[in-house]
């Protein structure tokens, strides 16, 4: 497998101004040099890493990371599945229940303002995260799975007719194949799938001979939940642009880890869920290109989603309120913003760095395991380390790593033809997250190693 570190490369890494707080332990060494107030020039080792970012400190933030499980540390490596939340996270709802709680959009009162400014500071933060270019291009819904089924209604619903084919590759969740398998049940069209290679990579030759006439839409995954796979977004989006067809990025695993630019990778649809991202479970959001929403009817209707009503006809709210139909997760939507701030002070780059690094460290760790296979080495990866143990059941080696503390996902993780393309029933996944140490990394091999014991 690539490694993103190599000892000798250097980086440098723009801090916001913010950061310090979390970027505390700067005792450079003589390599190491200070550029201007926020620009830390950083050598792109482990050991840089270390010292340009405070991994300890940045525990101290998330209470649940300092429990013991069976009496031992908590060592927490499901963050696909969902990530923990930070202190910061935690009381921006609970200020907002204590302080502030009023509907949105409706009141003149002053807590009402006050809800409806932080929730549509909240659609500008996202705004700026995913660097869309306007915030009404930013709709809040549940979360990826509800935004994937929203563009599969609204869009798909518009653009996707008999005859016609939807393509979407093999490592996909199942929340980007059934809202797409449904709509072309509904239509009379085909689901078609690009394959993937045995590393998990996809096959962009077979992808390019997919894109043909009848293909309206694609959809892939930004970053495979169960091979951890990177997928090369921008190169696909431009592929299928050059055929005119649009394309829906599923980011649930992408926004966590990686800066995201949709005006840079041009999609047209991009989702992910807050849950993943330090924020709150039921809520998340659609972007999409400001034309494109226009053009789409609403996916829900009722209160918000319109300016005028009569028992005749109903004329719907502009954007993104078409699309916000009820009384929204208000504050799901301000632990959002508490998230995408949290994460923003640290810096998405720095993230992206030290998740990689530990990644790296992880696999060779794993690697050395007897009778283990990794499940997904492609060359570009993020936080996900997918394996089988030889005569050892994912399911038995969760178990055994549960008694030691380790909390890891065991099972087809929401993708079974994953699972089928490598010809297994399960894998066991440990997934990382910026708090996690390599410490932790030694807990989980020492106690895969008692699995392998158990099972010899
Ligand atoms: C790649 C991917 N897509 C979509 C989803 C669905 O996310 P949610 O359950 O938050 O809607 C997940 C969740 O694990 C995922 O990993």
């Amino acid at each position: 497998m690539k490694s993103a570190m190599s000892a000798s490369r250097i980086s440098t890494l723009h801090l916001p101004p913010y950061s310090n707080s979390l970027i505390s332990n700067l005792e450079l060494p003589d390599d190491h040099s200070l550029r201007g107030s926020h620009d830390v020039l950083v050598r792109d080792d482990w050991e840089g890493l270390r010292l340009a970012f405070d991994v300890r400190s940045i525990r101290e933030n998330f209470p649940i990371l300092q429990r013991k499980v069976y009496g031992k540390p908590l060592v927490y490596l499901d963050n696909a599945a969902t990530t923990q939340k930070p202190q910061q996270v935690i009381d921006a709802i609970t200020r907002y229940y204590t302080e502030q709680n009023a509907n949105v959009h409706r009141g003149v009162h002053h807590l009402s303002e006050k809800a409806t400014h932080e929730y549509e500071c909240v659609r500008c933060k996202v705004r700026q995260y995913i660097n869309a270019a306007e915030d009404r291009e930013v709709i809040f819904v549940r979360g990826a799975t509800e935004g994937i089924n929203l563009i599969a209604h609204c869009f798909g619903g518009q653009v996707v007719g008999s005859g016609d084919e939807v393509l979407i590759s093999a490592m996909e969740h199942h929340s980007n194949i059934v809202p797409w398998q449904l709509l072309c049940q509904q239509r009379g069209a085909s689901l078609k799938v690009i394959p993937i290679d045995d590393d998990g990579e996809i096959l962009l030759d077979e992808y390019e001979k997919l894109l043909t006439t009848r293909t309206k839409l694609v959809s892939v995954t930004h970053v495979s939940n169960a091979l951890g796979t990177v997928n090369p977004i921008g190169k696909m989006v431009e592929m299928a642009h050059r055929h005119g067809i649009p394309v829906v990025i599923d980011g649930a695993q992408g926004a966590p880890h990686m800066q995201i630019d949709v005006q840079a990778v041009d999609c047209e649809f991009y989702v992910f869920s807050a849950h993943k991202i330090y924020g709150p479970t039921g809520i998340g959001i659609v972007y999409g290109k400001e034309a494109l929403l226009e053009s789409m009817p609403p996916y829900q209707s009722g209160g918000d989603m319109i300016s005028a009503v009569t028992f005749e006809k109903t004329i719907f709210n502009r954007l993104p309120y078409k699309f916000e139909a009820g009384t929204p997760n208000i504050a799901g939507t301000v632990g959002l913003g508490a998230a995408i701030d949290y994460v923003s002070n640290i810096g998405v780059e720095q993230i992206a760095a030290y998740e990689q690094s530990l990644l790296n460290y992880a696999t060779d760790a794993v690697a050395a395991i007897d009778r283990l296979r990794i499940i997904g080495t492609a060359s570009e990866k993020a936080s996900v380390l997918s394996f089988v143990l030889e005569g050892a059941h994912p399911h038995d080696i969760g178990t055994i790593l549960d008694q030691e503390g380790v909390a890891i996902r065991a099972g087809h993780h929401c993708a079974q033809p994953v699972m089928q393309r490598f010809g297994i029933p399960a894998t066991a996944r440990a997934s990382f997250a910026f708090y996690n140490t390599r410490e932790e990394v030694d807990t989980m091999v020492r106690a895969i190693n008692k699995v392998g014991e158990v099972f010899a």
